[in-house]
């Protein structure tokens, strides 16, 4: 463990920085099982979406805890912390200058205007977030959300200096007819619409198949090993082997301290996206060691 690092000096793509760790074994060979012969490494990332849970003291507890038990210590993963909207600046401000990033667990796709309710991702910005996840499955189901307006989102928050942590994944229906990979396709390619190779570094890609989110069915680590070697050979062809060896794609749905490690153990698996156990310290912290460990 070295000396903690500003969340300012976090880069936004995966790859570890010059005078960075130098890459372990375990992230070295991160790359075998998808099809890019990139050999850049990736920097694991570990995302706590808090959802619509909790109330002002608890969020600022919760932080507090979580900045006493990883905030200077876990250096080698980018932590993420995605607090309902209201509680924002008050998680910012409990967080200092702990080495976690501040996140919106949506943005709009304006910067701004006559949009009613919605939060512009320049507003995140300005309370000091870093990161906005675009496309989380329960925005996609539950508000509509296409595909184009997730892109649109993607594009805002970019815009805004954030990085868009991009949500994808297959329902269970569409798991079950067989169509998994090319419904998690048809999302990534949408989302990625009419963005620059430059951009897509900075992006973080989740896959959080919808069967598994909240349910205790985690996907296996080959299952999730394979929709992430699918994405990554895409953003190869999209773009480029090296750009694809250095996105980071992370897994989510019912990851837990107890199945984190051999999740992140899986070439493509960059780390994770984590909704129930983010809200507990002991279990969040013990993720993240995972992924620091991978
Ligand atoms: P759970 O970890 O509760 O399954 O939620 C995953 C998720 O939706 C994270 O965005």
């Amino acid at each position: 463990m070295g000396q903690a690092r500003n969340p300012d000096d976090l880069l936004p793509s995966g790859v570890v920085s010059e005078e960075g760790d130098v890459p372990s074994p375990g992230k070295a060979t991160r790359n075998r099982k998808s099809r890019i012969g990139c050999m850049s490494t990736r920097r694991p990332y570990v995302g706590g979406n808090w959802k619509m849970h909790g109330e002002l003291a608890a969020a600022v507890e919760l932080t507090e805890n979580l900045v006493a038990a990883i905030g200077n210590t876990v250096i080698e993963v980018d932590i993420a912390i995605f607090p309902p909207f209201p509680y924002l600046q008050a998680v910012g401000h409990a967080l200092g200058h702990a080495a976690i990033l501040l996140g919106g667990q949506d943005c709009a796709a304006h910067l701004e205007g006559a949009h009613t309710g919605q939060t512009s991702p320049a507003m995140i910005a300005d309370l000091g977030g870093k990161v906005a996840l675009v496309g989380h499955s329960e925005r996609r189901h539950e508000l509509g959300e296409s595909d184009a307006v997730v892109a649109a989102k993607a594009r805002a928050a970019l815009a805004a200096e954030l990085q868009p942590v991009i949500c994808v994944g297959e329902t269970l229906a569409q798991r079950e007819a067989g169509n998994a990979l090319q419904v998690v396709e048809k999302q990534v390619r949408a989302a990625l619409e009419g963005l620059s190779a430059p951009q897509v570094g900075r992006v973080v890609v989740a896959y959080e198949p919808v069967w598994a989110i909240g349910t205790g069915m985690t996907a296996t680590p080959d299952d999730a090993q394979s929709a992430h070697a699918m994405i990554r050979t895409l953003l190869g062809e999209l773009y480029d082997a090296q750009l694809a060896g250095s996105v980071r794609i992370i897994y989510g749905g019912s990851v837990k301290a107890a199945n984190a490690a051999e999740l992140f153990a899986a070439p493509d698996v960059d780390g994770g996206l984590i909704g129930g156990a983010s809200l507990k310290v002991e279990d969040f912290s013990s993720i993240c060691r995972a992924a620091s460990s991978s």
